[in-house]
């Protein structure tokens, strides 16, 4: 039985909300606290999804989604109580781009610590870090739970930035008596955890029956808090937690990873009503900080808040595998476009639409408005992502790239429409904690000495830029013969066909793959092109084989004095797709014409 509360929450802001702990802490508590309104801030880096907030909750008068970082000072208002989940806690972040989660944990957060400082109606903050800030424990039988006041010994990245946000926790408590209250709770399982884990990765295993993959001698203890016993505690917490104190909040009972493979293996053969099988193994080199075991004492909540967990592993692996094999709608980003209207944009907005995305198209224009009205319209747009497709490409009384090359004015508007713009957007993101993508282009080479035709391609060179991803496209062509720009509807009535092969940018395929790495939030620079350049006499041929009989060009070749002077222009160029290849497989530029004509002869 819980204590009785001794503060009442009215207006909460939870952080992380649509986070696997935060929205199954905002499902619960929604109830749970029936009069509160509820504010949640949520930027959705990777897994997150707004769709994890049930329906119910989302169409409640007393619950609102804020789409921003938790560095945007404009999101605290109105309120009296933070629960503060949002972190970086994935390993791919926080082992491999430590900066970008000490930014993340630690930097973003003491923003927010000052932001709530500075708004100085907060009446309790409830901070929540994890086990893991003590380091592993020993396997042994006897071994002790840690408690509270153990010493801080963190086994790897995550860790240690958690262990600075309390640190951070702690300064603020002496130096501004802010009301804050830090649970450290044990690893957590449930609905709408992200499928690199290890239960929903299991549960994907065992409904395909194929091997676990163990790192390790698959030994290492683990204790299964089920997470609605989590929200529970956080309550209990943030009810009667005394103000400036730490409470473990974990469970006794533990599991090893083989033994979990079991259970689950078990779960899903009887929810999908199939005859048990075993689980098989596969062993993996273990990952270079794989903690053995966390084992921690829970007494203080246990005595001072009342709390204790209730929910039998059995039972919550019940309802976790039970929410895993339910279909449903997910949305990992909101997305706002700048350049919208162009040949390129509309494009996109088709794949946005296809695919359910939610975008909005930016009224601003940078570059015209004033950069203060920009940055104003961009942080309350309520968006996780932005895509950049303004560009200059032509002009009044000329309808190619040319155009630019008219003189100092084109100099002037060249330089703001296709440097300064994608520029200052992209700075501004970054301010903002927006995702970033530029779509740029691959025009800037064409084929020379190091890259003759069929010899080695244009590289993406290694310009790092975590959440700020580069596309280079080149000759885009979709498939709306309505749409002059597009690439098919000019060459399809072209007479003569340079037969040189190039690089093309399909732009369903492209803008498809454009988004899948959105929603990874990938960052970096990347020819985003159909592999195996092809001529464009090669495309009107298919299309002639498969669309349209009546076209008839004939190909310009290699050799002739024409197509001498074609090749040193612009986009006639090869882009390497290793790269693009190896993180977002896409189709070859034959194979995915074929595909493409044959689905227009269908329709
Ligand atoms: N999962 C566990 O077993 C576990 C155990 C102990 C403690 N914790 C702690 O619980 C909290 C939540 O963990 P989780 O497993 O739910 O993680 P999660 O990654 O599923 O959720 C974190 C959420 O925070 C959001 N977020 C991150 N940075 C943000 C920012 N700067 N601005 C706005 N939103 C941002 C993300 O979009 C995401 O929705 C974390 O603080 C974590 O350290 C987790």
């Amino acid at each position: 039985m819980t204590s009785p509360p001794t503060y009442t929450p009215k207006n909460v802001v939870i952080t992380g909300g649509c986070g696997f702990i935060g929205s199954n802490f905002v499902n619960y508590i929604h109830d749970a606290w029936p009069t509160c309104n509820f504010v949640n801030i949520d930027k959705l880096i990777l897994n997150s999804d707004t769709q994890n907030v049930n329906e119910s909750v989302r169409q409640s008068p007393r619950y609102k989604l804020v789409l921003t970082d938790i560095k945007n000072e404009a999101a605290i208002l109105n309120i009296d109580t933070v629960i503060h989940f949002a972190a970086d806690c994935t390993s791919t972040r926080c082992y491999n781009e430590t900066a970008e989660a000490v930014q993340n944990n630690v930097l973003s957060f003491i923003q927010f610590l000052d932001t709530v400082r500075k708004y100085g109606r907060i009446q309790r903050f409830v901070h929540i870090s994890t086990d893991e800030v003590y380091g592993d424990s020993d396997l042994s039988a006897d071994e002790q739970g840690k408690v509270e006041h153990s010493r801080l010994l963190p086994g790897n990245p995550y860790a240690a930035t958690k262990i600075a946000g309390e640190a951070y926790v702690r300064a603020y408590q002496r130096q501004y008596n802010l009301p804050i209250v830090t649970a450290r709770m044990n690893n957590i399982y449930g609905p709408n955890q992200w499928d690199v884990k290890v239960v929903p990765r299991f549960i994907e295993i065992a409904k395909a029956r194929g091997e676990y993959t163990i790192q390790g001698t698959g030994k290492q203890l683990r204790s299964w808090l089920f997470v609605d016993d989590a929200s529970a505690g956080l309550k209990a917490v943030t009810e009667n937690g005394r103000l400036h104190e730490i409470y473990n909040l974990g469970t006794y009972y533990e599991k090893n990873v083989a033994d979990l493979a079991k259970t689950i293996q078990e779960e899903v053969d009887r929810q999908l009503g199939r005859a048990h099988e075993p689980p098989r193994y596969k062993s993996i080199p273990d990952r270079p900080y794989n903690d053995l075991r966390y084992f921690i004492s829970i007494e203080k909540a246990q005595n001072e808040l009342g709390w204790t967990p209730s929910t039998s592993f059995d039972e919550g692996m019940r309802i976790t595998v039970a929410s895993a094999l339910k279909e449903r709608k997910h949305v990992k980003m909101h997305v706002a476009i700048y350049g919208g209207k162009g040949y390129v944009g509309q494009e996109l907005q088709h794949v946005l639409k296809a695919r359910e995305i939610p975008y909005v198209l930016a009224e601003k224009k940078v570059g015209f408005d004033e950069d203060e009205e920009v940055e104003k319209e961009l942080a309350l747009l309520g968006v996780t992502h932005v895509i950049c497709v303004t560009g200059r490409t032509h002009g009044p009384g000329c309808n190619t790239i040319e155009y630019l090359e008219g003189g100092a004015d084109k100099v002037f508007i060249n330089v703001r429409d296709n440097m300064y713009s994608a520029t200052i957007l992209a700075h501004m993101c970054r301010k903002i904690g927006l995702h970033y993508t530029y779509i740029g282009t691959g025009y800037m080479f064409a084929y020379d000495k190091e890259h003759p035709i069929g010899g080695d391609e244009f590289k993406e060179e290694g310009m790092p830029g975590w959440e700020n991803l580069n596309v280079r496209i080149t000759l885009p062509l979709s498939l709306d013969l309505e749409q002059p720009r597009n690439l098919l509807s000019k060459i399809i009535k072209y007479k003569e066909l340079f037969d040189i092969p190039v690089s093309l940018t399909i732009l369903p395929d492209c803008m498809n793959t454009m988004c899948n790495l959105m929603e990874q939030r990938t960052g970096g620079t990347l020819n985003l092109v159909n592999p195996e350049p092809i001529s464009l006499y090669e495309v009107v041929k298919i299309y002639k084989e498969i669309v349209d009989d009546a076209v008839n060009p004939t190909p310009i070749g290699v050799e002739t004095e024409r197509a001498q002077q074609l090749l040193a222009t612009k986009g006639n160029c090869a882009l390497d797709t290793q790269k693009l290849q190896r993180i977002a497989p896409v189709l070859s530029a034959k194979e995915s014409l074929i595909k493409h004509f044959n689905e227009m002869v269908a329709k």
